[in-house]
């Protein structure tokens, strides 16, 4: 399932996102904290690929899909796309590079709009992109219903009348209908029963191929990534702590933080039901982050220099980055050409 070598398509550096906090009067009290919601994240998405971004709530996934889309300015960083360089795109520009990286929520009800049919819905990015006359643009929404399993009649329903695996059917449909290169799909079948989950989600595996996406796919769901992805980027209060292919991550996590979330299913994969140490203690608030190694406050081997000193992603087996001091003395004394 391993793409290593496609060519970058987005390129993520350094991305931060803080969020002001306010006083009791608003922005007239001034800032009083801010929330660290994204720190220090890169990683790239590969033409063709499945990147799935895992982590538990409120470790900064959705922030980093939104501050990639411009839809959040980033506080700090790049996100490369060929020459482009996203984070300094006018609301103009997104406007137009809207057509090459589309987004997919998790309840797309919200965003479709209750009053008008589905083939208006649908038919609205091509008018705003300019793609095709009337004729060409009903004929395009007639495609795309059937592409993602919709029957025709569809095109004159209201989003009440859909179920909610029809809604996000639709909510992949109206990404689609202009053809993008990349989707992020943000906790799309999260909502969904567990049966319609995986009706989805070979959907999407089938459009992928077919129309040759590329895939950003956020969800706290360790059995919905692993389903999904080729590479899996593994996040804890808003950083990037690990990162391999999809089997390579399953079989060997590196991270205390991964392992202690692994171990919160139980795997069968060894033929034997295993279970690692579960993670202790509550998530630190993202208003003040630990210092030095972001996990230390949780992680049962932290030393003191976890306490002071930042870990920086390392690839410390090919193609598998980790971010933690202990694994990487490890594969400094196992495999001395690790060595920087
Ligand atoms: N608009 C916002 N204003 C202030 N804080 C925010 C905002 N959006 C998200 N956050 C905070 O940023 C952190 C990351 O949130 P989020 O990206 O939604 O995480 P996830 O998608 O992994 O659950 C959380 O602590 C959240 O409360
Ligand atoms: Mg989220």
């Amino acid at each position: 399932m391993t793409v290593p070598d496609r060519e970058p398509i987005l390129d993520v550096k350094g991305l931060h996102k803080q969020f002001p906090v306010y006083g009791p009067f608003g922005r007239l009290s001034g800032v009083r904290a801010r929330v660290q919601a994204v720190t220090d994240v890169s990683f790239e998405l590969r033409e063709g690929e499945t990147y799935g971004l895992v982590g538990e709530s409120g470790s900064g996934k959705s922030t980093t899909a939104r501050t990639l889309l411009g839809l959040t300015p980033a506080t700090k960083g790049e996100v490369r796309y060929g020459k482009r360089n996203l984070t300094k795109l006018s609301r103009e520009e997104w406007r137009a590079f809207r057509k090459e990286i589309q987004m997919v929520f998790q309840d797309p009800y919200s965003s479709l709009n209750p009053r008008k049919r589905i083939g208006t819905i649908l038919e609205e990015p091509l008018e705003i992109h300019g793609l095709g006359d009337a004729a060409e643009r009903k004929q395009q929404v007639f495609r795309i219903l059937e592409i993602v399993g919709l029957r025709p009649e569809h095109y004159f329903r209201y989003p009440h009348e859909f179920s909610g695996g029809q809604r996000q059917r639709l909510g992949l449909a109206r990404a689609l209908i202009i053809s993008p290169r990349i989707i992020v799909c943000d906790e799309p079948v999260s909502a969904l029963d567990v049966s319609i989950q995986s009706q989805i989600l070979n959907l999407l595996k089938d459009l992928q191929r077919d129309m040759k996406l590329t895939l950003l796919f956020i969800t706290h769901d360790l059995s919905v990534v692993r389903h999904i992805s080729d590479r899996i980027g593994v996040m804890y209060l808003g950083r990037l702590v690990e990162e391999a292919p999809t089997d390579g991550l399953f079989s060997e996590p590196l991270h205390p933080y991964t392992q202690a979330l692994f171990s919160a299913v139980p795997d069968f994969t060894r033929g034997k039901l295993e279970r690692r140490k579960p993670l202790q203690g509550e998530i630190p608030s993202p208003l003040n982050p630990p210092a030095g190694c972001v996990f230390h406050t949780r992680c049962p081997w932290a030393v003191d220099r976890c306490k002071r000193e930042i870990p920086q992603m390392r690839e410390v087996r090919p193609q598998h980055r980790v971010a933690c001091h202990l694994v990487e003395e490890q594969a400094d004394k196992n495999e001395p050409s690790l060595a920087p």
